[in-house]
């Protein structure tokens, strides 16, 4: 088997700002996002709940709804195209043969009605031009490349007679079946049990590695992005604070933030010996974005120098992180402040 070309940039993202209507006002909730993936790659997007990790995902596929929300800049170049100057009718051409995406929620997303198999050659017959039994044999082979036993009979039975570890199998299959360039996974084993989780995981790897695709893997556990990604983005609060390889990011985190999200996974001896440490504090809606730094209200490095705005400075090879004082603290060294001494 031939390998998948490797650094052959498949999405480039400018500087995107995505506006949603919150009580009647546009409001930024995610802004000036750049990142690329290349075909065969895996770019991990993390942060907690909130940072703005789907609507970068749906903003992508265009999926976002056209009322409730806008595009304020940027650009989305995919192979070429500018998605963002697309018509919405073009935009179907797009998804699931050039980009396709998988949810958190198998459940949500499959139709109780139809049988898998249905569902899966119905997807196969938007993009290509071919007959229902021929779909249907599209559809089982990929539920078997999947590792769906028993394809062919299984590809009679409905979503609800499948276990959820097999219904997320079931809508990884929708979303290869047309062979897509980009596969973008939001949060796809959020919902599972770990070892479940490890499976799909190992799946989705396999995939890559025979199809050659590029794939955007966002979840908000650290733990997971050592697993699948070759390079990580941390978001928090609609920005990026990060940026780097999984290698350079685990061993030199450069954001207090980063700093916290790796501070806070379970590791056994620490864990069973402190309790996990959780970042204090929560992160802000996009009402209340702070102007300066965003992540300064919870951060114990801050000092009134952050309640300026922080770029994305370069502090590595292919490494950029959106701090203030990097280079004047060590995040190994945490500093201690009574509460409340540091109002930004
Ligand atoms: N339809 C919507 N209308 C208004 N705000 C929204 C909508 N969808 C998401 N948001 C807001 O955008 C922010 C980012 O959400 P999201 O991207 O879903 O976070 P994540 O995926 O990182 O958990 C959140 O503050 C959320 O409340
Ligand atoms: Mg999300």
């Amino acid at each position: 088997m031939n390998q998948p070309a490797q650094n052959d940039p498949i999405l480039s993202v400018r500087d995107l700002t995505v506006e949603f209507r919150i009580a009647g006002k546009w409001t930024p909730v995610v802004t000036g996002v750049s990142l690329d993936v290349a075909s065969g790659e895996t770019l991990a997007i993390v942060g907690e709940s909130g940072s703005g990790k789907s609507v970068t995902s749906m903003s992508l596929m265009r999926l976002l709804p056209p009322r409730q929300s806008r595009v304020s800049s940027g650009s989305i170049d995919f192979a070429g195209t500018d998605l963002l100057a697309m018509k919405r009718r073009d935009l179907n051409s797009v998804r699931g043969a050039g980009i396709s995406m998988i949810f958190q929620e198998p459940m949500t997303s499959l139709n109780p009605a139809f049988t898998v198999g249905e569902q899966i050659a119905e997807v196969v017959r938007r993009h290509k031009k071919v007959g229902r039994r021929e779909a249907l044999g599209t559809a089982i082979r990929t539920m078997e490349a999947v590792g769906i036993p028993q394809a062919a009979r299984r590809a009679r039975a409905y979503p609800h007679e499948f276990s959820g570890g097999m219904r997320q199998r079931i809508m990884i299959a929708m979303a290869v079946c047309c062979e897509p360039r980009l596969l973008i996974a939001d949060e796809p084993t959020t919902a599972l049990d770990v070892t479940i989780q490890a499976q799909i995981l190992d799946l989705l790897r396999e995939l890559q590695h025979e199809t050659g695709m590029g794939m955007i893997f966002v979840t908000h556990d650290l733990g997971v992005v050592a697993e699948v990604a070759d390079r990580v983005v941390v978001m928090y609060a609609g920005n990026i604070v990060e940026q780097a390889s999984v290698h350079d990011l685990y061993a030199d985190a450069a954001h207090p933030y980063t700093h916290g999200l790796l501070k806070s996974m379970p590791t056994g001896a620490r864990t069973a010996r402190e309790g996990i440490y959780s970042i204090p504090g929560a992160p802000p809606r996009p009402v209340e974005f702070p102007v300066g730094c965003r992540f300064a209200p919870r951060c114990s490095f801050a000092t009134a120098a952050c309640s300026a705005p922080a770029e994305l400075i370069e502090v590595g090879v292919e490494h950029v992180a959106r701090c203030l004082r990097h280079g004047e603290i060590d995040l190994r060294i945490e500093p201690s402040r009574p509460e409340g001494a540091l109002h930004v």
